[in-house]
């Protein structure tokens, strides 16, 4: 495995394989990685020849600047994961090498992006879209991995292929939990030990909306969510939303979709946390 820090130096290592006609895969990633970014390394590996992991933490996605310095980091770890897990190449470049000068490309993804993390991180998916078309510009990837645990930057991530020339095919990976259920994510680790020990309670409450599904209303189902959440002292709910699982619209009867899903955010403050799941109503 090559680590590599420039885009020069990336673009000189895959110009053999690109001669060779070898696939080319990649897998953005913000580090701190767990078995989640690693099951789409796996899935990379399945479609690619030559799978390129990028780790860098994008500045212009976050909004929130405590959020952005406290983002876990620890490069050498990273990598010893992903030498096991067999990818061939990561691109670790610094904030210069990606904006070289300030990126001031403004997209536009309609309704996708108005509500849920869009509407609860402004310029959120901007910044995404930024550093996701710059990645597949520098990579020229045939293929790129993204986890569902990001419903909706998956979505958005969709469009912005349409939006893009020479863009990669998408692989969605389902979303990969803990023995509790807990989604992995990079973020959990700053849970404190109490914020941890309840934090399984919102995939619970996800898989128990699944079973509910076929007995309540899309709004009292919601509804439900809601309080069973909220009634943890520990845990907060910002948003917990029932869509379309392509438009991301908001349901309002179960016929409107054929796999809606529901999506929320917790806090267990100050720490952020994202869920879904897929409600399918069999008729
Ligand atoms: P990051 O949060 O590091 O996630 C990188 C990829 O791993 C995303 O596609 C995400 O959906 C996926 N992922 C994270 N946790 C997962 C889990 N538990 N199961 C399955 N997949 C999971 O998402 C980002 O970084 C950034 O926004 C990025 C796309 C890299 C752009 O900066």
């Amino acid at each position: 495995m090559l680590i590599v820090h420039t885009a020069t130096e990336l673009r000189r290592l895959l110009h053999p394989a690109r001669e060779q006609k070898k696939t080319i895969g990649l897998v953005p990633t913000m580090g701190a990685l767990h078995c989640g970014h690693l099951s789409l390394v796996r899935a990379c590996r399945e479609h690619c020849s030559i799978t390129v992991v990028s780790i860098f933490v994008n500045p212009t996605q976050f909004n929130n600047p405590n959020d952005l310095r406290n983002y876990p980091r620890d490069l050498k770890h990273d990598c010893d994961m992903l030498l096991a897990t067999g990818a061939d190449i990561v691109f670790a470049p610094d904030e210069k090498e990606i904006y070289p000068k300030p990126d001031t490309r403004r997209f536009y993804f309609g309704q996708l992006e108005t509500g849920m993390e869009g509407a609860h991180r402004p310029g959120h998916f901007n910044g995404v879209a930024q550093v996701v078309s710059r990645l597949f510009d520098i990579v020229q990837p045939a293929y790129a991995c993204f986890g569902e645990k990001d419903f909706q930057q998956l979505a958005i991530i969709r469009a912005l292929t349409e939006q893009t020339d020479r863009a990669p095919k998408i692989i969605a990976c389902p979303i990969v939990r803990e023995a509790d259920g807990l989604a992995m994510s990079s973020r959990n680790t700053l849970l404190s030990t109490s914020q941890r020990a309840h934090a399984p309670l919102i995939a619970a409450t996800l898989m128990q909306a699944q079973a509910k599904a076929k007995e309540l209303t899309v709004n009292t189902l919601r509804q439900w969510v809601i309080d069973t959440i909220n009634a943890d002292r520990e845990l907060e709910v910002e948003y917990a939303e029932i869509v379309h699982e392509r438009t991301l619209q908001p349901i309002e009867q179960w016929r409107e979709a054929a796999r809606p899903r529901l999506c929320v955010a917790v806090y267990a403050r100050p720490v952020r946390l994202i869920d879904n799941i897929c409600l399918r109503v069999e008729s």
